[in-house]
């Protein structure tokens, strides 16, 4: 194993304003963070307190049981929901200090989601589905499809970019997931159980996979309750009752 040499985050790797005056800053900086759920009558703190940095071309694993608190981390990582205390800084970025406007951009053009039930559109072509994303950037339909297809390829698709998810296996709407969650060029893939809902050997490819996005410079964060695959990351943080135990 070579020695591994984590970057920091360029300041435009997110597009947003650079407020640390060009000093190397992490991807993901997390201190104190809190998710308290407000159901009725009962509060349910998810998160308790995490402090976390992820450095470019990291390869994190984040492995807790059922419950720990690892899908509310992945829907604060990915900005698809809010800590109710503690800061989370995105590329040094503050994002409280973001709208959901503003959030929503920075999802689309530097987060890639994968999830363990594939979320693909139904009844939508591979190539409808891989496409959509860069929809939403302005792309041109012409690179869009283009893109899409090469992305496709990539993961071994080029096959089947007319077939619809129904009539692909669980493996294969894996990949295409993938390719949708790459085709966009993130600066960070989060995957949350990608291989939950796979046999062992498609399992083992998407961690290939991941291994190779990480290579070629994408910062990873895997999370999952299986400790095998917790360890084909880089490194594993340990998540319990909603806090972390390195
Ligand atoms: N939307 C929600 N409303 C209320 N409680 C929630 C909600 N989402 C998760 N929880 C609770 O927060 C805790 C952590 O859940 P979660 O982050 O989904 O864990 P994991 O992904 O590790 O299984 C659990 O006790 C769960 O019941
Ligand atoms: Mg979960």
């Amino acid at each position: 194993m070579g020695q591994t040499v984590f970057a920091p985050a360029e300041p435009s790797l997110f597009g947003l304003p650079d407020q640390t005056g060009g000093a190397p800053v992490p991807v993901i900086e997390l201190r104190g963070v809190t998710r308290i759920y407000s159901t009725g009558r009962l509060e349910v703190a998810a998160l308790r307190g995490v402090d976390l940095d992820v450095w470019q071309g990291d390869f994190l694993a984040i492995v807790g049981p059922s419950g720990s608190g690892k899908s509310t981390m992945m829907n604060i990582l990915g900005c698809l929901d809010r800590p109710t205390a503690g800061s989370y800084r995105l590329g040094g970025t503050p994002i409280e200090q973001l709208s959901d406007d503003d959030l929503a951009a920075v999802r689309g053009r530097a987060i890639g989601f994968v999830f363990q039930s594939f979320n693909l559109l139904p009844r939508t072509s591979a190539l409808d589905n891989v496409a959509t994303p860069l929809l939403y950037q302005g792309v041109s339909r012409k690179e869009r499809y283009a893109r899409a297809k090469a992305a496709l390829e990539r993961l071994g698709l080029g096959e089947r970019l007319h077939h619809e998810p129904s009539e692909l296996s669980g493996g294969q709407q894996q990949r295409v997931a993938i390719a949708r969650a790459l085709v966009t060029e993130p600066a960070l893939i989060l995957a949350d159980e990608p291989t939950g809902n796979l046999d062992s050997q498609s399992g083992n490819d998407v961690i290939e996979l991941l291994h190779e996005l990480n290579a070629a410079g994408t910062t990873i964060v895997l999370i999952t309750h299986d400790l095998d695959v917790a360890q084909a990351a880089r490194r594993q943080v340990h998540v319990r009752d909603g806090l972390l135990l390195s």
